[in-house]
């Protein structure tokens, strides 16, 4: 295949919390460890409850933090923050497009401001381009002067996205980009992002809690379990033979409309551990309906060959799910 856009190898990041006035600092392993490659036009969905690390991952890949330790590489070139040419090839678009849109601002210099911060362009040139990607994502170029409280949910979804093409990059984090809108808008938004990933060639780094939204974008997924990945895979391997007990516990939490499924439903027990103090051995063994004494003492590592890996001891083999 040609050259990855983005890269990770062996990325961790670390940090240092302070428990208490007289308790000595603890250290949260918020990333420990994940490798991935992603191409153009391909989608990587990560995938995990909250506090897997999957903000981390997104804060590192777009450069706004560097890692403890590992690797990061755009389109080949090792990623340092500061590097404002590489910096510019991944943006990303947050969940919530209330707060990440400044409410003071015109849309049409919203858009435009990518542009004043990063090229030479005038302003003439600058508002063409504005309302060029305006109508790219569905939006009506007679809105260029309204404010962002002037729009739905999804439309606000749309102008984070146009903001976050305007430097045309190679590379889209996606930080949960539909979970804050209503499930009918949801559809058109993925629908918007497949189209323009098609048009422009990006590749996605799709980040979400559940894997039902993931289903019918993602190319490639990796569910993560505090902070580390526990299974990669294609789409249709994950979806149709999960291995990890945890994978297939996420994807029973889907909703379905099958009784019988619905009688097999695995529910997922106990809470998730703290990640100052994850459990020895297998890191989901508390949790784990399969759980043997080995997983209590020895932690499976995620293989590093083959299209789909799986870190556990004694994976499913696809009958039990
Ligand atoms: N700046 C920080 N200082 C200390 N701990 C942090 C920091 N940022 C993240 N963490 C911890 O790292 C872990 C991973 O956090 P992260 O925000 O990446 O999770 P997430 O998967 O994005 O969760 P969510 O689904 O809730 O958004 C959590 O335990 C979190 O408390
Ligand atoms: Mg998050």
């Amino acid at each position: 295949m040609s050259q990855a856009v983005l890269e990770g190898r062996d990325l961790q990041r670390f940090y240092s919390v302070k428990r208490g006035m007289f308790k000595p600092e603890a250290t949260v392993k918020a990333l420990n460890g994940v490798s991935f490659s992603l191409y153009s036009g391909r989608t990587l969905a990560v995938v995990g409850e909250s506090g897997c690390g999957k903000s981390t991952l997104a804060r590192l890949v777009t450069m706004i933090e560097d890692p403890t330790a590992g690797e990061l590489l755009i389109d080949g070139k090792p990623a340092r923050i500061g590097d404002a040419s590489l910096r510019s090839q991944v943006q990303i678009v947050f969940q919530n497009p209330y707060g990440s849109l400044n409410p003071r601002q015109k849309v049409g210099s919203i858009l435009e401001e990518p542009l004043k911060i990063n090229t030479r362009d005038d302003a003439a040139t600058r508002r063409r381009k504005a309302e060029e990607m305006m109508t790219r994502v569905g939006l009506r170029t007679e809105h260029y002067d309204r404010y962002p409280h002037m729009f739905s949910g999804g439309q606000r979804q749309r102008i984070a996205i146009a903001r976050a093409l305007m430097l045309r990059p190679k590379v889209l984090v996606l930080d949960e980009p539909v979970s804050a809108l209503d499930l009918s808008i949801q559809a058109q938004v993925l629908n918007l992002l497949m189209d323009l990933q098609k048009e422009m060639g990006l590749a996605y780094l799709f980040i979400s809690h559940g894997l039902s939204v993931v289903r019918h974008i993602a190319d490639d997924v990796m569910v993560m379990y505090l902070g580390r990945p526990v299974e990669v895979g294609t789409s249709d391997e994950v979806f149709t033979n999960p291995r990890h007990p945890y994978t297939a516990a996420l994807l029973s939490a889907t909703p379905i409309a099958d009784p019988e499924r619905e009688k097999n439903r695995i529910r997922l027990q106990g809470e998730l551990p703290s990640p100052l103090k994850p459990p020895i051995g297998c890191h989901f063994n508390p949790r784990c309906w399969k759980v043997q004494d080995h997983c209590r003492k020895v932690e499976p590592l995620l293989g590093d060959t083959g299209n789909h890996r799986y870190a556990c001891h004694f994976p499913l083999d696809g009958s039990e799910v």
